[in-house]
């Protein structure tokens, strides 16, 4: 009998690119337009006119809380933040200076061990979870923070907001109001963006019907990539190698000779500018008034180099690490500072997958030999 002709290969997109994997109503990256919508709304607005309160409670809802729902929404994140003390003593007998990535998501999968509803896969059940999820991640990435410096562990202040919590948590002292509003505009700003490859891993986890903090945990291992969220940080850290606004086209020659990519800059989606990078610039421009201005002058002076030389857009990593430094931050807490923002997102796209859940399970187009003919271990060379 004649051996079957291998089956004809399907097209395959690399990367999955152009490929409509699903569908969800939580948020719109439109590529052509450059825009980004969360539930109808678009950013433009959200982020001049909405806290990070109620963006999020947007994403998880559907729709921008009341205020007497604002209220509710707000006193259930006040009060879910504090993160019990014996998983605090758990990241305590980490290796501190691990990438606060891995100290990020080895706590998620701690509070997944630690939690005895972690199974329970009833929808509000899962809701509650992810309420004290994005409520603690904050808390969690401050306390990464301050061991890292040997300080101890400062615990939430009731009253805070999210952003002003965060700041509070890390710093030791209440932000200026304008240094919360910052922040706060950045969690609202990054706080989702379509099946992103993060959000998309964490859908696949749940996918599987696998519990909330496998998908967190997962979604985290996902944004920790320099492709992903880890661009912040290695955005930073090409500021800091620049060191000087003379040293921007000297490092754009080197970085083009090398075939290296520039960190914050380029995009898969969109065609154009995205529409998120306006407003961290708007952002890290006032900070850098207050505070040393050259990382702004040495960033837009780099946009403006990379444009002329490859015509790249910026991406929101790349105004994220001015505003993150300038909001004192440390680079190692830039991308588990994305992670705070995303919690929202991930997990309002697991509620989304959960309610309608269809396994996520591609074809691969097999590339290796065929018919090879086994060789018994003794003859084998
Ligand atoms: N620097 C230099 N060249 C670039 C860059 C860059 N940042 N981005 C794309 N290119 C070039 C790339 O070299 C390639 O050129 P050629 O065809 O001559 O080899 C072309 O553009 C297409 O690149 P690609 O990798 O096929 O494009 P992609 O759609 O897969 O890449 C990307 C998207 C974000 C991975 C890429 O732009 C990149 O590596 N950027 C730097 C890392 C970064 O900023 N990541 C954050 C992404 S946005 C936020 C997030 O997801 O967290």
């Amino acid at each position: 009998m004649s051996t079957p002709a291998a089956p004809t290969p399907a097209p395959v997109s690399k990367g999955l690119e152009g490929v409509v994997a699903g569908t969800t109503a939580i948020s719109e990256v439109d590529g052509q337009r450059c825009e980004l919508i969360y539930q109808g709304y678009n950013i433009d607005e959200l982020v001049t006119k909405a806290s990070y309160e109620e963006a999020s409670y947007l994403l998880f809802f559907g729709k921008l809380p009341t205020r007497s729902q604002l209220a509710e929404w707000t006193r259930q994140l006040d009060g879910g933040r504090t993160v019990d003390p014996h998983v605090l003593e758990i990241l305590k007998q980490l290796p501190i200076h691990a990438p606060s990535m891995a100290l990020l998501r080895t706590m998620v999968s701690v509070m997944g061990c630690d939690d005895p509803q972690a199974e329970d896969d009833a929808l509000d059940s899962i809701r509650v979870k992810a309420i004290q999820m994005v409520a603690q991640t904050v808390t969690l990435v401050a306390a990464i923070g301050r061991l890292r410096e040997n300080k101890p562990i400062i615990p939430p202040k009731p009253g805070l907001s999210h952003a002003a919590n965060f700041l509070y948590m890390l710093h030791g002292e209440e932000p200026a109001p304008a240094l919360a509003k910052a922040l706060d505009a950045y969690f609202v700003l990054l706080a989702d963006h379509g099946f992103n490859a993060s959000t998309f891993t964490a859908r696949t986890v749940t996918g599987t019907k696998s519990d909330y903090y496998s998908a967190i945990t997962a979604a985290i291992g996902s944004l920790k990539g320099p492709l992903h969220g880890a661009a912040n940080c290695k955005a930073m850290e090409m500021l800091e190698e620049i060191g000087m606004p003379d040293q921007v086209e000297p490092y754009v020659q080197r970085t083009l000779a090398d075939h290296k990519r520039f960190m914050g800059f380029g995009h898969r989606v969109y065609k154009g500018a995205d529409p998120r990078a306006k407003h961290l610039k708007a952002i890290a421009k006032s900070l850098g008034t207050t505070k040393e201005t050259k990382w702004f002058v040495i960033s837009e002076r780099l946009q403006e180099a990379v444009w002329q030389a490859k015509q790249l857009y910026i991406n929101v990593d790349f105004y994220s690490a001015s505003l993150l430094h300038y909001l004192g931050i440390p680079t190692e807490l830039f991308t588990a500072m994305f992670a705070c923002a995303r919690m929202a997102g991930w997990s309002a796209h697991i509620l989304e997958q959960w309610a309608d859940n269809r396994l996520i399970r591609p074809l691969s187009q097999y590339t290796g030999p065929r018919d090879l003919k086994l060789v018994p271990l003794s003859d084998r060379t």
